[in-house]
This record gives C-alpha cells, structure tokens and sequence, in this order.
C-alpha cells in the first residue's frame, strides 16, 4: 500500500539556517478525496548520481493519474534529473547511477524491457528544443508514423490536433513543408511539444516548457494543460511559482537534491509544514 504524498522531509542545504528553526515537526500533507490504488506514479527513494556527486537524494512521493504534478525549487536541486528518471532518458548519459524506483502503474520502469514502448507511454519535452532536421509536419507525424499510422488523412488530422494544442497550428498551417530548425526558439519549443503530444502519451514531463516562449503564449499553452488532465498525467518542472500554483494539483519542492515537502498546491502555498516551503513560495528566497 502506497502512502499519501510520502516525503522524505528535511529542508537541508543552502537556505536551511534561519527558515527552519523553530519550525515545526514536519507531517506529510494528506490529499482529500484521493482514490485509493489511483497513483499513476510512485517514486520509491529515488536517487540519481552524477559520478561523486548526487543530484537527486532518496526523494519519495506519488502521483494521482490525471493530475498535474509541478516539480519547484532552485537552480540544480535536482528537477530535470527526476523528470529523466521517468522515462529512463537518463540511461543516455553513461555517468549517471539510478537507484530506488520509479514506478508506473506499479511496474518498476527499470525492469522495462521495450523502452521505446516506455517512452511513448511517458512523452517529455525538454527545456530547449530538440528538433529532428525535417519538415514541421515529419517532425510530428513522426511518432504517429512509428506507430503505424500510414494513411495521409489519419495523419493530417494527428498533425493538426498536436499543433493546435501547441498553440502552434496559426503559424505554420501554411508552411508545413519548412524545415522545423528554421523556425524562431520558441516555435521550435512549441513544435517540440507538438511532437510529444502526437505520441498521445499517458504521461506528460514538461522541463521548464515555457523558458522560451512569451508570456501570452505560455497562458494558451496552460490552458491546454488543464484540458489536456482529462486523459493524461503530467509532470512538469518550472521555476515560475506562480505557473506551478496556476497549473498545479499538487507541488513537489526540491532543495538541494532533497525533497523538502510535497502535497497539495493549497496546503503548499497557504499552509506548509517546513517553513523554507513557504520561503521559496513566496518569493523570500531563490
Ligand atoms: N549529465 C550530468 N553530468 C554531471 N552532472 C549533472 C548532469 N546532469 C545534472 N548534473 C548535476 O546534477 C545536479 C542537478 O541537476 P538538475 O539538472 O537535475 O537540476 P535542476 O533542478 O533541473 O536545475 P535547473 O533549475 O538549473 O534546471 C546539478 O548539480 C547538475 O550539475
Ligand atoms: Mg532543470
């Protein structure tokens, strides 16, 4: 049986000192009407090594299926390492030690034996983007088309639906065929999420979507999110505290490679356990 949001609790590193004094015992945060059995993932004491250094410390908490879930907290605590955990993209950078789980729908993500299958389940899109040198519509009938789909009509319609919901469609509609590394940054931001959506994954990893993209654009893309919640989870990273209380069911906050606290964006933002919860939140520190 998996506890609700479990925490390793301890706001350890460089903003500890003064925050924490005095604070009080620190108790996870429940979340009300959770269904019990309904996390899509769990993550079990979860650790990432880089070498001698460890980015990521034993960090536990779950999420509910079709939530979203925002990853907060300073430079290097540890965010885009526990999104590449998920997906196992960090079993392409050779100096990285995974140990504790990741689970998805209760199976281990490392006993997965057909990756790509993993990675179409759980879709990521990295902070800068990473176009494949095609088309913008081969950039998203790809996944589509690894899949199976063949005939020209299907895919009209995938290619469509994922630029729209990428707040991407008015842009380009009429130059599908330019090369997708010839559009502006933030356009390659928005065709990189375009291709994650067309793989209509169950579980959605944004790392700081929106770095590259204007303020107007972003809110458009938010309010996909929250539609998007019908039929998939997502888990996002973000240094916007403000996105993550916009967007968020429940907020993780990572310090210094440690969970600090997790629960619901409510009890976050107007009531956390850890004093340095509140601290970060609200702008005192980071
Ligand atoms: N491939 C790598 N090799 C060595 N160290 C790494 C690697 N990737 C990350 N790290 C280190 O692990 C720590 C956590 O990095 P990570 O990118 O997960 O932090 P982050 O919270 O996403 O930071 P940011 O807000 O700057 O994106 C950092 O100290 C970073 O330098
Ligand atoms: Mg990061």
């Amino acid at each position: 049986m998996m506890e609700p949001f479990s925490t390793t609790a301890e706001g350890s590193g460089p903003f500890t000192p003064s925050e924490v004094e005095g604070s009080p015992p620190f108790t996870p945060s429940a979340v009300e009407g959770r269904v019990p059995g309904a996390e899509h993932l769990e993550f079990r004491k979860l650790s990432v090594r880089f070498g001698a250094h460890l980015a990521l410390d034993e960090v536990s908490f779950t999420v509910p299926r079709h939530t979203i879930c925002a990853v907060v907290g300073p430079a290097n605590s540890g965010k885009s390492s526990l999104l590449k955990c998920i997906n196992r993209t960090l079993d392409f950078e050779p100096r990285a030690r995974v140990s504790g789980e990741v689970l998805l729908d209760g199976e281990p993500v490392s006993k997965v034996a057909d990756v790509l299958a993993l990675r179409r389940r759980v879709g990521m899109v990295f902070p800068l983007p990473v176009g494949l040198p095609m088309s913008v519509y081969d950039n998203v009938a790809w996944a589509p088309r690894s899949r199976g789909v063949k005939r020209r009509a299907d895919l009209d319609v995938i290619v469509e639906q994922a630029l729209r919901q990428a707040v991407l469609w008015d842009e380009v509609k009429d130059r599908l065929d330019l090369l997708g590394t010839r559009l502006s940054g933030g356009q390659q931001q928005r065709l990189t999420l375009a291709r994650a959506l067309s793989m209509e994954p169950e579980v959605l990893c944004l790392d700081e979507f929106s770095i590259a993209i204007d303020p107007v654009t972003t809110m458009k893309i938010e309010e996909v999110l929250l539609q998007l919640k019908a039929t998939t989870t997502v888990v996002l990273s973000t240094n916007l505290v403000q996105q993550a209380r916009r967007l968020a069911d429940q907020v993780v906050f990572l310090n210094a490679s440690r969970l600090v606290e997790c629960g619901d964006v409510e009890t976050m933002f107007h009531h956390p356990s850890v004093p340095l919860t509140s601290s970060y939140l609200h702008g005192a520190i980071g």
